[in-house]
């Protein structure tokens, strides 16, 4: 078995907008993240995908619940020591590289970011060093350390974004949509080269997307997000062969088929949530139909996923 690094038990992110509004953008989740894995986070605009990356790595506290990485509670009581390890063992690469990089800086100074803090250069020449080793391991060269961003494409801005995250040499990288501004061409490029680093540096990725087709590719297991709950956690490969929830089965019928024969006779499945008739004495809870195969479900459902499953 797998170890974990993380556990994410019944995390909530709760927004006050305005005097009497309140934003379930994460209503109680629940999964693990194991060593050395891929886990992707599908799910439409709006479910809160993105809170639930910033919540896990600290950019929001969390309204409730609990993350543990490595067995230690992120969101506990911390010295500043303490609150700088976990910094650095969780970085974030964001859907668009060009936002995300200061134009006022030089790739050195953006990449050397996170080594001046963490003090982990001890001379200048070792940080430039450094800075080359990493523009390299991103398949960018020393030439370009000294530019500013504006000067990159799209692609070439990401795998500076990535080189400014493994400067701390992370365990676990959260990419949200690392690839949806990027041209289709370079998409794959860039999920490669993720995929290269994951295996040279044993990483964790926690990689949010809402194209199915990309995070397939990627994902070792997947989590479908539907207003602030998961839905369904499996691995990639069952949940596009047996996908139990509605939600799941709608969001992978919008999935346009390669071949054209099947293009136009694909039939889309709308989710339409009515369906489930929950009632308040039924535990909904996340369930393991199949091993490895969850589903958030009543106990009702969860007997009707497991005949459907056997048929
Ligand atoms: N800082 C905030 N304050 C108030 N509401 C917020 C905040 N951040 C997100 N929300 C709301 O929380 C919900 C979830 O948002 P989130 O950005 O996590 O969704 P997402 O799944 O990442 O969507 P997308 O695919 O568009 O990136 C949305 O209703 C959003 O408007
Ligand atoms: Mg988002």
């Amino acid at each position: 078995m797998a170890e974990k690094l993380l556990e994410i038990k019944n995390l909530k992110q709760h927004f006050n907008v305005g005097k009497s509004n309140m934003v379930k953008a994460v209503d109680g989740i629940t999964f693990d993240i194991y060593k050395g894995e891929t886990l992707g986070l599908v799910g439409e605009s709006g479910c809160g995908k993105s809170t639930t990356g910033r919540t896990i790595i600290r950019l929001y506290n969390a309204t409730d619940g609990q993350v543990l990485f490595n067995g230690e509670n992120v969101h506990g009581k911390k010295s500043n020591n303490q609150l700088k390890a976990f910094n650095r063992k969780m970085q974030m690469i964001f859907q668009d590289p060009y936002a995300s990089l200061n134009p006022r800086m030089t790739v050195a100074d953006i990449i050397a970011e996170g080594i001046d803090i963490h003090g982990l250069a001890k001379s200048k020449t070792e940080r430039m060093e450094r800075v080359y080793e990493l523009l390299e391991t991103v398949g960018l060269n020393k030439e370009h350390a000294n530019r500013y961003p504006h000067e990159f494409s799209g692609g070439q801005r990401q795998r500076i974004g990535i080189a400014r995250a493994l400067a701390v040499e992370p365990e676990f990288i959260i990419a949200d949509e690392p690839i949806s501004a990027l041209d289709v061409s370079i998409q794959a490029q860039v999920v490669n080269l993720m995929k290269k680093l994951q295996r040279e540096k044993g990483l964790t990725y926690l990689f949010i997307a809402h194209d199915l087709s990309m995070v397939k590719y990627i994902s070792d297991r997947i989590g479908v997000m539907y207003f602030g709950k998961l839905v369904e956690l499996t691995t990639a490969e069952e949940l596009y062969s047996n996908p139990l929830h509605p939600y799941t089965q709608s969001l992978l019928s919008a999935i346009p088929l390669p071949d054209p024969e099947s293009e136009r006779t694909r039939q889309r499945k709308t989710y339409d949530p009515a369906v489930h008739q929950y009632s308040a004495d039924d535990k909904v809870e996340m369930r393991e139909v199949r091993p490895g195969h969850f589903v958030y479900c009543s106990e009702k459902e969860f007997a009707q996923y497991q005949k459907e499953y056997k048929s």
